[in-house]
């Protein structure tokens, strides 16, 4: 009898063993990350050439073709086809020498930057687009804040180098400057526009010779011994020179790089290259796969979790609705933060109490979507959902905790939203609860009398919430602006909110969660109030919530 308990023992253990060699091995392959830029600095061009690379997709020099820059953006919404903007933000997956490339795309317009924000918590690295004519570009900047509060590791890809663009030493100060991040030069560009002739690999020393090819990829890489190589001057002539006194320059001024300051979001690699022209494509993206975290341990509400962990855990980042215009059926991305996420498996949904099973999940093929039977830490699944998920759902196994870091911001505009069929209020609260459960935009109530206030940081999510009500939820409304200048959530000594409230009724409202808000109309207004009141914080985030 002992001994068949021993031997069964012993099964156990080398199962365990087995299933935690195979979870880590899983997830050593698996790389996630977000490629974002301003508008047209070229991330749907640099998307669809890693996916060419993936095999993923069959044509090179796509860019111009809307098939396939439809399936590389996922136009879901019939409101994004009209405006041909990307709205959504989707999930393509391919393999590339042994490892996993899952790439999150992002919005590029900044009235969805929030979504944008959102996505960022999900991946565990960034590749920055900068279009090296136009430089460093406001939006970009707000989205390296939030990399930078997540101290997420960033890679630079400088695009378009073949067109007349700025100096690059020029670019790297600025890119230091405005992004507020040492910067390290990974590759150089031997003139630019008409008369680029390619780029230096500084970490290997060779020479990718530039030829305009919008299908093809460049061949021509000449390794030198170093730059005093005569073979140089042969291939360079005049501009041999030039770029001796150029690397000088860089390898004094900016030193070795440092992995370890990559990975912990303080220095980022810089690349150059032409997204439309396949040039220095490749080279971006196997260095990426080699020095690219793979997915991290994340903190929860309770404790960090590994990734390695035999236990499934993931969160909801996403929530994209109306696949199909005739059904309301929508799609929450999950996010696996640990161990393994299995189809008809019961999961436990934390916020609801309540455990649930998926018979359909899906993986993201590039345009096609597949039914998933597992997925580790690093992998998005989509889950088709009926109305029980909000951003920032946790499943786990059965432990209750719940992921951090997936802030709502203030918005920064403000509207009352007026119904305009009173015949038709049901439809309006559900429409409304469900667009803001998608993250379309924040919705704040006010008690008594019900009043509601949506907040955005784009005047585009109003017309899109408009459109969506009136065509998914037959119902009809209209938004009168209202000048606040920041939502602000309230936490601190109980009896001085309650006194706060009774002076400022009018502008006290209650989140989605019932969490205290105030919409200060001016800065002075706001504070003046954090000044006479000490014993209350006032966030501009969400995040103090998890
Ligand atoms: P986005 O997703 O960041 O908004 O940019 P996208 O890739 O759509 O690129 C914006 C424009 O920049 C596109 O031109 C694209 O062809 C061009 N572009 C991208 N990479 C390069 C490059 O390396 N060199 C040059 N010269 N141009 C580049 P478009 O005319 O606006 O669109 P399309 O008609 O080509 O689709």
């Amino acid at each position: 009898m002992v001994a068949i308990t021993f031997i069964f023992l012993a099964i156990a253990k080398h199962k365990y063993y087995l299933r935690t060699v195979n979870l880590k091995s899983e997830i050593l392959k698996r790389k996630t990350f977000a490629i974002i830029s301003h508008p047209d600095a070229g991330k749907t061009t640099l998307t669809e050439k890693f996916l060419l690379f993936g095999g993923a997709i069959q044509t090179a020099g796509a860019v111009k073709s809307n098939k396939i820059k439809k399936a590389a953006t996922s136009d879901f919404m019939e409101i994004e086809k009209q405006r041909g903007i990307s709205v959504a933000t989707s999930v393509m997956t391919f393999e590339y020498g042994g490892k996993l490339v899952n790439i999150l795309d992002t919005p590029g317009h900044k009235d969805f930057a929030e979504d944008t924000y959102r996505t960022l918590t999900a991946v565990d690295s960034v590749i920055l687009v900068i279009d090296c004519v136009k430089g460093v570009e406001e939006q970009t900047e707000r989205l390296m804040e939030v990399c930078r509060m997540r101290q997420t590791p960033v890679i630079v890809f400088i695009n378009k180098v073949d067109r007349d663009g700025r100096d690059p030493f020029d670019l790297i100060d600025e890119l230091e400057q405005k992004l507020n991040i040492k910067v390290r030069p990974m590759s150089w560009p031997i003139n630019g526009g008409r008369e680029f002739k390619g780029v230096y690999k500084i970490y290997d020393k060779s020479i990718n010779l530039f030829e305009a090819n919008k299908t093809k990829i460049s061949k021509d890489i000449v390794r030198i011994d170093d730059l005093t190589d005569p073979l140089l001057d042969e291939l360079l002539d005049k501009d041999a020179e030039k770029l001796r006194q150029d690397v000088e320059l860089i390898e004094g001024v900016y030193g070795d790089f440092k992995i370890e300051e990559y990975l912990e979001g303080r220095e980022a690699p810089v690349f150059f290259g032409s997204a439309l022209n396949n040039f220095g494509i490749k080279e971006l993206l196997e260095k990426f796969l080699e020095i690219a975290p793979f997915p991290q341990a994340r903190q929860s509400s309770e404790r960090q979790v590994e990734p390695d962990e035999n236990k499934f855990s993931g969160f909801i980042f996403k929530i994209h609705a109306n696949l199909d215009p005739r059904h309301r059926d929508r799609i929450a991305f999950l996010r696996v933060c640990s161990g393994e996420f299995e189809r008809n498996k019961f999961f436990h949904h934390v916020r609801l109490h309540k455990n649930m099973k998926f018979a359909s999940p899906f993986t993201f093929m590039a345009d096609s979507k597949e039914l998933l039977e597992h997925a580790f830490a690093g992998d998005v699944v989509g889950l088709y959902d009926t109305g029980n998920f909000k951003i920032g759902d946790t499943l786990t196994e059965g432990e209750d905790f719940m992921y951090k870091g997936i802030p709502s911001f203030s918005p920064e505009i403000f509207k009352e939203l007026i119904n305009l069929d009173p015949m038709k209020s049901k439809q309006l609260e559900k429409g409304i609860e469900q667009l803001t459960d998608e993250g379309v935009a924040q919705l704040y109530r006010q008690e008594p009398g019900n009043r509601k206030f949506i907040g955005t940081v784009g005047e585009l999510q109003f017309e899109v919430i408009q459109y969506r009500l009136e065509n998914e939820y037959n119902a009809k409304c209209r938004f009168e602006p209202r000048n606040f200048y920041k939502a602000c959530w309230m936490t601190g000594d109980a009896d001085a909110i309650v006194e706060f409230i009774k002076f400022r009724q009018k502008n006290i409202v209650k989140d989605k969660d019932d969490n205290l808000v105030f919409l200060a109309e001016t800065s002075w207004i706001l504070n003046t109030a954090i000044q006479q009141n000490p014993k209350i914080e006032f966030h501009t985030t969400s995040e103090f919530k998890v």
